[in-house]
């Protein structure tokens, strides 16, 4: 395997003060070249390193998720989000890495692997074949198992928000079935593809997480899973529900040690031509412009009564994280970091998402609310300006308050365009540092993964805490020059590239990931 001519050499990192690119940086088709199906499944193929070298303390396995069949029987999805999840597993230690991949086998695949045909619609529009007609009244949702993946204690769970989880055999990633978690969840229930993970906040690190049950009034359901490696991993340990005025749309959410924190987009919901055969559910969602939407925070203990405040004008998906401010006015302030875009960005019916104009699209930017708790006021900063996504903060700090953060961002500072570079942002000065795979590399989620902390301290010898950017980014990298993906690491602290491994793999743009310690 050879490395790609247009790879950036290693170290190539700068301190973003430079001007904003003249010219797209990209080329269209290098983009859109990686929509494509996946048709291969690899069983720990090794991988060689075409720079640099994998550093030997990496020890544990990055999983990601992301659709991986965009196509069947010359039928296109009409959203890759609608695309089957398809997972992908790179383990590494000491100082080597092997590749597994795998579809999950969803009831779904399964069925539609055996016809060789599109039987079931997508949420995002896509349509089985024979037009409306065909459509209209076939409410089933098929589970595709694409969103996130992540471990809990023996299981690592496939996540796609608005049904069941699946588990899959953490090693060989053999889909095990739909799983209830130990009969937590019934049957179909809505489960979040976002899960937070506490590093402890209550002496115990937690998965905590959500399911949705929309309606004209809508009801969170919160629950926090037992993260340890301990004996009671996955072991539910808070359930609670809580009900709102309002159509929820909650893909994500954050966490405090106190709360738990919604942002409540100001949505409608037309099912008409769901129903009617002409649009995906998610196609039914509608901004409301001029209405704002509003924070749910809700108490994890299940003590006291859920706050409603009024957020800013804006549409969000992701979270960056979540801290309390104590010192902050009478009563403290909870502060929330999100990636805000001007209005929904949805494809609407008729338009080939492979020839999606970027210029049309609103762009996502980072921003801070302080959420006054005595007060109920929220005032807002922008913490970046340029087109980002993605974004996270070192794993030990979710919850509380953090230095750093990475997140993808566009190769160009301002506007909208395809992800092509990673940036760390220092959120108390500003500064910015990024590592760019353009022009003809395309990023998706950087994962941070701390470096392993040293052996327990003792009291003659404490541990000094670590630096919160001491570790690596792992991301998976669509390079158009070689039409497959790469996976990249890189110095968590200065972003240089300690290693490139080309993957014998085409992976279309993913989702969420996650990594999974040894
Ligand atoms: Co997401």
């Amino acid at each position: 395997m050879t490395i790609a001519p247009s790879r950036p050499e290693p170290g190539n990192t700068e301190a973003t003060s430079s001007t904003a690119a003249a010219a797209p940086g990209y080329d269209r088709a290098d983009w859109a070249s990686a929509f494509r199906n996946v048709g291969t499944e690899l069983t720990a193929v090794p991988l060689a390193a075409a720079s640099g070298t994998i550093p030997s303390e990496l020890s544990g396995s990055l999983y990601r998720n992301g659709p991986g069949r965009l196509e069947r029987g010359g039928q296109w999805v009409h959203h890759p989000f609608d695309g089957d999840g398809m997972i992908t597993a790179v383990r590494f230690e000491s100082g080597a890495a092997c590749l597994s991949n795998r579809f999950v086998r969803t009831e779904g695949w399964l069925a539609e692997e055996k016809a060789g045909k599109v039987l079931y619609r997508g949420v995002f529009g896509s349509q089985k074949p024979g037009g409306p007609l065909a459509n209209a009244f076939d409410l089933r949702l098929k589970n595709i198992a694409n969103t996130h993946v992540v471990r809990l204690g023996e299981k690592l769970l496939a996540l796609w928000e608005a049904s069941s989880p699946h588990s899959l055999d953490p090693v060989s990633l053999e889909t095990e079935g739909v799983d209830l978690l130990d009969g937590v969840l019934a049957g179909g229930e809505a489960f979040s593809a976002h899960p937070r993970f506490d590093p402890g906040h209550h002496g115990q690190e937690r998965m905590v997480t959500f399911g949705v049950k929309a309606g004209p009034r809508s009801t969170i359901r919160l629950m926090e899973f037992d993260a340890s490696s301990g004996d009671g991993a996955g072991q539910l340990v808070a359930d609670q529900k809580r009900s709102f005025n309002g159509f929820a749309f909650l893909h994500d959410f954050a966490i405090t040690p106190n709360w738990a924190v919604f942002l409540q987009n100001a949505m409608s919901f037309n099912p008409l031509g769901f129903v009617l055969g002409w649009k995906g559910a998610a196609q039914c969602l509608g901004s409301k412009p001029g209405e704002s939407g509003q924070f749910w925070l809700i108490p994890r203990s299940g003590e006291g009564e859920p706050l409603q405040i009024s957020a800013p004008e804006g549409f969000v998906f992701h979270h960056l994280n979540a801290f309390e401010d104590p010192t902050a006015g009478a009563a403290g302030q909870v502060v929330v970091d999100s990636i805000f875009y001007d209005d929904f960005p949805s494809i609407g019916p008729g338009v080939d998402f492979r020839a999606v104009d970027f210029d049309t699209l609103p762009i996502g930017q980072l921003k801070r609310c302080r959420i006054d708790l005595a007060s109920g006021e929220v005032s807002t900063e922008l913490l970046e300006e340029r087109c980002c996504e993605f974004a996270m903060v070192n794993p030990r700090r979710v919850g509380l308050e953090a230095r750093y953060a990475w997140m993808a961002v566009t190769e160009q500072e301002r506007g909208n365009a395809p992800l092509q570079a990673i940036e760390k942002l220092d959120l108390s000065t500003g500064e910015r540092r990024t590592w760019s795979a353009a022009p003809r590399g395309f990023v998706s989620e950087p994962v941070m993964v701390p470096r392993p902390l040293p052996e327990a301290a003792t009291a003659d010898s404490p541990s000094v805490e670590p630096s919160e950017d001491d570790g690596w980014i792992l991301c998976v990298v669509w390079n158009g020059a070689r039409c497959a993906s790469d996976l990249v690491i890189l110095n968590a602290a200065d972003l240089s590239e300690q290693a490139v491994l080309p993957m014998p793999l085409a992976l279309p743009h993913g989702l969420h990931g996650s990594w999974a310690a040894a």
